[in-house]
């Protein structure tokens, strides 16, 4: 039963991954999803590329199938992404004038919400949006992106138009490399803080946290920060773990990374859910030689899966 998942502070928590098709027809990638995950998000499947393919055609079909795979295992279904770098995947944006791509920018979030209205309990509203050049004190939005010709204000807009279309729904910020002691980490709080304090309709904000063995956040870096959102009324879910195992690759030294962050997550009432960005070496959007995932290629339990476990 997902919602009476609890942590080791006794509040709700989520432990989950990302789906990919070749999963559903996979038996031990889909019983291990059934057997573990309470949570499922799409890999790529409701995305704008995915659900938008062009101009006033929209096709549900293939994120659908997510949700159907979820329902079935009585899982939740977390909505990834609703805005993103999306002229990168779908060129037609790039061609349009800027009335048509404001135009285009409410219609998708409108057709989407309400779609999965009731279905979605969390969405990734604005997927990294932040440029990786802010600083501490001055986060900045990347410039280059369709989105931006929209309006400077273009995240704030999006997410009051979400919570109009899906009151119900978690709308979240999602970026990566903001989980650890750098710059763009405090960039990232200071932008959220920013915006609740305008009043944007913000609930969440998802740490991806694609790391690796010889770079991720310290357990007081991790409570530091999941302390900040919690002070400022903005939950914490981590989205897309996955732990590259930089040469020469150490599993065990992996498996003390996933304890490491997944431990700071569950000790924390603030960090309400945890996701991999899949679960076996054999399909990751990463090199797979660098091993990132929970499973080997061949599905045998690593450290990371094991210390994982442990530290739930
Ligand atoms: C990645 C997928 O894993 C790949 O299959 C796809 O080719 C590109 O996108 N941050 C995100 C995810 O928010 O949506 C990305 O997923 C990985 C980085």
């Amino acid at each position: 039963d997902a919602a009476a998942n609890t942590n080791k502070t006794g509040s709700p928590f989520l432990v989950g991954s990302a789906i990919y098709p070749d999963c559903y027809n996979d038996w031990n990638c889909a019983q291990f999803m059934r057997g573990h995950m309470n949570v499922l998000v799409a890999e790529n499947d409701c995305k704008f590329y995915a659900v938008h393919p062009s101009k006033d055609v929209y096709n549900f079909a293939a994120c659908d199938k997510v949700v159907d795979v979820a329902t079935k295992n009585n899982q939740l279904f977390r909505g990834h992404n609703v805005l993103w770098k999306d002229v990168n995947y779908s060129p037609w944006l790039a061609n349009l004038d800027v009335p048509t791509l404001n135009a285009t920018f409410y219609d998708h979030i409108e057709k989407v919400l309400t779609h999965y209205k009731s279905k979605a309990f969390a969405w990734d509203v604005v997927n990294e949006a932040v440029d990786d050049s802010s600083t501490a004190d001055n986060p900045i939005l990347r410039t280059d992106w369709v989105w931006y010709q929209t309006g400077a204000d273009w995240v704030e807009r999006a997410f009051r138009h979400a919570r109009s279309v899906d009151p119900s729904a978690k709308l979240f910020y999602n970026d990566y490399n903001i989980e650890n002691t750098n710059a763009k980490a405090d960039a990232v709080l200071k932008f959220i803080t920013d915006l609740k304090s305008r009043g944007v309709p913000i609930d969440g904000v998802g740490m991806q946290m694609h790391v690796q063995t010889n770079w991720y956040p310290s357990a007081s870096r991790l409570a530091q920060l999941f302390t900040a959102y919690q002070n400022i009324g903005v939950e914490v879910h981590i989205t897309e773990l996955d732990i590259k195992c930089i040469a020469p690759c150490d599993l065990n030294a992996q498996g003390v990374a996933a304890r490491t962050i997944v431990q700071a997550c569950a000790e924390h009432d603030n960090c309400k859910a945890l996701l991999t960005w899949g679960i076996t070496d054999k399909y990751t959007w990463i090199d797979s030689t660098s091993k990132p995932l929970l499973l080997n290629e061949t599905y045998g339990a690593k450290p990371f899966f094991t210390e994982m476990l442990a530290a739930l």
